[in-house]
């Protein structure tokens, strides 16, 4: 009998904290037939999540993926679990690489010959913790290259549509952008100076991640205000820390910093942590809540408004790094 009340009050306290853990779901019947989102990185994770929930709303939603296997099997699980219900929209793959702005380039050619609206852009992709090497095709850090700047040019590639489809529906149109609260352990502000990690002494695989993640919030910001005005709303996020394949590099890694990261997170409280159901809650919150439409450039987390650290609300900064991107991505003739 002694021994059973530590055992029962252990269970109830670990479902209790999962329960805890998991954050809210967001409920919304709203509906997007004769709507199209575009999801990267939906093959496996919170991007197969948001995905599936947007097609179950009616959505023609498109799954930009780098590897067509995956994105394959990805897309054929989603129709397959969304089988029973009679309101989904259309999904279809295409191929795009964010760590190859040729590859971006031309993702972004072939959307803008074949749609002729976007409603809703999510900016999902993402590695953590890679290694220093390989670097992106065009020489960028891996992870400021294919979680910011990558997803800077395929932004600003797209911003005509995206402004054409506000215009001729006269309707709110959103790019949502999943960063992360590790963006506050970026150790001092944005690496203007050195955005790529080119001091090769500098380079942490922790750091560099988190810097992708603090760019992430400075591009939405400043992505808001530069559109103030045109129906485009912009909104950041921190999805939760949820069981996914994002930790890959990190439980590889060499890096003791990384590999604790993973063995806390991922294997003391894997079974905890944020299901991908739930890690795509708030994306679907800054995606779909009516009441955000007139709000743009704000950070959110566990679908409600957060404060991020003070280098992610920097608007001189926030301005620095969007014409930094621009020059590294060569974007800087192309009209707003
Ligand atoms: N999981 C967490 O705890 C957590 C916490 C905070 C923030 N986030 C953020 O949430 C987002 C989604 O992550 P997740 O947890 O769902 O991770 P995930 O399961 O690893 O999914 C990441 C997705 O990004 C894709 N991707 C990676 N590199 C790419 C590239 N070069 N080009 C195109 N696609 C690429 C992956 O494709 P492949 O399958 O082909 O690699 C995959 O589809 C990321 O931005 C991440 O930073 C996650």
């Amino acid at each position: 009998m002694q021994i059973l009340l530590p055992i029962v009050v252990g269970i109830f306290a670990y479902f209790g904290l999962k329960w805890f853990l998991q954050g809210p779901i967001f409920r919304s019947s709203k509906k997007l037939e004769g709507q199209t989102v575009v999801v990267t990185g939906a093959n496996t994770g919170i991007g197969l999540e948001t995905a599936k929930d947007l097609y179950g709303r009616g959505a023609r939603v498109i799954c930009l993926c780098r590897n067509v296997t995956k994105g394959q099997k990805a897309i054929d699980s989603i129709k397959q679990d969304s089988s029973s219900n009679p309101q989904t929209g259309e999904i279809l793959l295409r191929v795009m690489d964010l760590s190859s702005m040729d590859s971006i380039r031309a993702a972004a050619e072939k959307l803008l010959q074949e749609e002729s609206r976007l409603d809703i852009l999510i900016l999902n992709a993402g590695v953590m913790m890679s290694p220093r090497t390989p670097k992106t095709a065009d020489g960028f850090d891996m992870q400021m290259g294919t979680n910011h700047l990558g997803h800077f040019l395929f932004t600003r590639l797209l911003i005509g549509l995206l402004k054409k489809t506000a215009q001729d529906h006269q309707q709110n149109v959103r790019v949502v952008t999943v960063a992360s609260s590790a963006h506050m352990f970026a150790d001092g502000p944005i690496r203007l100076h050195d955005l790529n990690w080119d001091n090769e002494e500098d380079f942490s695989p922790g750091q560099a991640y988190f810097q992708s993640k603090l760019a992430n919030i400075l591009f939405s910001r400043e992505l808001g205000k530069r559109l103030a005005g045109t129906g485009i709303t912009t909104y950041s996020l921190h999805p939760g820390v949820i069981a996914t394949e994002l930790n890959r590099h990190a439980s590889e890694s060499s890096n003791i910093v990384a590999f604790l990261f993973h063995f806390i997170f991922y294997t003391v409280f894997g079974g905890m942590i944020k299901t991908p159901v739930h890690g795509a809650q708030t994306t679907l919150y800054c995606s779909l809540e009516e009441s955000l439409k007139d709000v743009t450039g704000k950070y959110y987390s566990d679908c409600k408004e957060f404060t991020p650290t003070k280098y992610a609300m920097d608007n001189e900064h926030a301005q620095e790094l969007w014409e930094l991107s621009e020059q590294l991505t060569k974007t800087h003739n192309l009209p707003l």
